[in-house]
C-alpha cells in the first residue's frame, strides 16, 4: 500500500484538516519540488559547476559553499510566491517578512552537512513550519512545540523526504521514473533497542563530565553499566544521522563543549534542533539539551545554537540523568541498578 501513495495525495488529504493546513501543504509541496532540483544539482556536481567549494562565510560566520548558496536560492524561489508570513534561512542574517496575511512561517537549513558535499556523502535540507503570530517579529521565537510540521530531505543514494504533520512520521522516497515522491515507510518508530552512538569524539577533551561519562559507558560495553556493546557512527551530516536513528535506533549527541564558540554546541535551535526534535518525538524518540526538552525551548535569536541529544528515549534519558545527578558522574560510573536493575530494562 505504501508505495501507491504519492506525496501530493498525502498533502491533499491533510490540507482539509485545519485552517492552516492548505498553507502547510503548499509549503511542503514547494520544498519537495525544490529538493528534486537540489538533488539534481548535487548529483551532477562538478559537471554542473556545483563543486561544493567554499565561497565565503554566511552572516553567522560559518563556511559557505557554492551549493549552500544555490540551495538557498532554489528554495526561496519555490517558496517565494506562496502564502508565507515570514521566511528564515541559515543563509540569511534576518528573517524575511513576506505576506502579513498568511497563516504560517517557514524556517529552513537549505543544505545541512555541507562540509560533506565535496566528498559525495549524504547531505540534506531541513525545514520547520510554525503558525504566524500576530506580531511577526516573534515568528521565530516560538517554542518548538508550536511547530505545525517539520521534516528533512536527504540527498544520498536515495532522495527521501522525512515528514511529520504532527501525527507520526512518514518517509517519502523520490521515484525518478515517475518523477514524484512516494510513501516508502509510514508510522516510523525509533527503535527502543539502541546500541549505536554518534558523537564527534575528536572533541572529547573539551566535553563536560556528564557527556564524557555517557560515552565512557558506551565504550565500556558489556564490561560497563550498560551491560551491552555499542557500535559508533559519525557521518557529520545531521540529516544522515537522524535518518539512521529513524531506521535502526541509536543516539546522537552534539553537546556544548569548552572550545571557544561551542558553549551551546554547534547546531541551530530554530532550523535544526526544533524540527529534528519534533520528528524524534513523533517517532516515539526524544530530544534534549541534556537538561531540557528541546521542544520546550524558544530561540532568543534566529541563529541561536543549542546542545542536541536525540534518539532512542532510554539513552536520551540516561544522558539527562548524568547531567542532573553529579554523584553519578563523580562516582566514575553509575550504580548498576540505574541501568539494568528493577528500575530499567
Ligand atoms: O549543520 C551543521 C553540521 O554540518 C551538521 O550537519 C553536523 O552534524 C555537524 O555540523 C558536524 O559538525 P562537526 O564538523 O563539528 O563534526
Ligand atoms: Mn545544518
Amino acid at each position: 500500500m505504501t508505495g501507491q501513495i504519492r506525496l501530493d495525495e498525502h498533502l491533499q488529504r491533510y490540507s482539509t484538516t485545519a485552517p492552516h493546513a492548505p498553507a502547510v501543504s503548499g509549503a511542503i509541496d514547494a520544498i519537495a519540488s525544490a529538493a528534486t532540483e537540489i538533488a539534481d544539482l548535487i548529483a551532477t556536481g562538478d559537471l554542473a559547476d556545483a563543486s561544493g567549494l567554499t565561497t565565503g562565510r554566511n552572516s553567522d560566520g560559518d563556511l559557505q559553499r557554492d551549493l549552500d548558496v544555490q540551495a538557498d536560492m532554489i528554495l526561496r524561489r519555490r517558496l517565494g510566491s506562496l502564502p508565507i508570513a515570514a521566511l528564515a534561512s541559515e543563509e540569511m542574517r534576518e528573517p524575511q517578512i513576506c505576506d502579513r496575511e498568511a497563516k504560517i512561517c517557514v524556517a529552513i537549513d537549505p543544505l545541512d552537512g555541507s562540509s560533506n558535499i565535496d566528498i559525495n556523502m549524504t547531505v540534506g535540507t531541513i525545514f520547520s513550519i510554525l503558525p504566524a503570530p500576530d506580531d511577526l517579529d516573534l515568528a521565530f521565537h516560538q517554542r518548538g512545540s508550536a511547530q505545525l510540521a517539520a521534516g528533512f530531505v536527504t540527498y544520498g543514494p536515495q532522495t527521501s523526504l522525512v515528514l511529520t504533520l504532527g501525527d507520526g512520521v512518514d518517509i517519502f522516497t523520490f521515484d525518478r521514473r515517475a518523477d514524484c515522491f512516494r510513501l516508502a515507510r509510514s508510522g516510523v518508530q525509533v527503535s527502543e533497542a539502541c546500541d549505536e552512538f554518534s558523537i564527534n569524539v575528536s572533541n572529547r577533551r573539551h566535553w563536560d563530565p556528564p557527556v564524557r561519562a555517557f560515552v565512557d559507558e558506551c565504550l565500556a560495553g558489556v564490561d560497563g553499566p550498560a551491560n551491552r556493546n555499542f557500535n559508533m557512527r559519525w557521518i557529520g551530516s545531521l540529516v544522515a544521522e537522524a535518518y539512521r536513528i529513524l531506521t535502526r535506533g541509536g543516539i546522537f549527541l552534539y553537546p556544548s563543549d569548552a572550545r571557544p564558540g561551542y558553549g551551546d554546541g554547534r547546531l541551530r535551535l530554530t532550523y535544526e534542533a526544533h524540527p529534528m526534535a519534533m520528528i524524534m518525538e513523533q517517532a516515539g524518540g526524544s530530544a534534549s539539551t541534556g537538561r531540557e526538552r528541546i521542544l520546550d525551548l524558544s530561540a532568543q535569536s534566529l541563529h541561536q545554537r543549542v546542545p542536541l541529544v536525540m534518539g532512542s528515549s532510554a539513552e536520551v534519558c540516561r544522558v539527562e540523568e548524568l547531567h542532573c545527578d553529579p554523584l553519578l558522574v563523580a562516582s566514575g560510573s553509575a550504580p548498576l541498578f540505574a541501568r539494568r536493575g528493577f528500575f530499567r530494562v
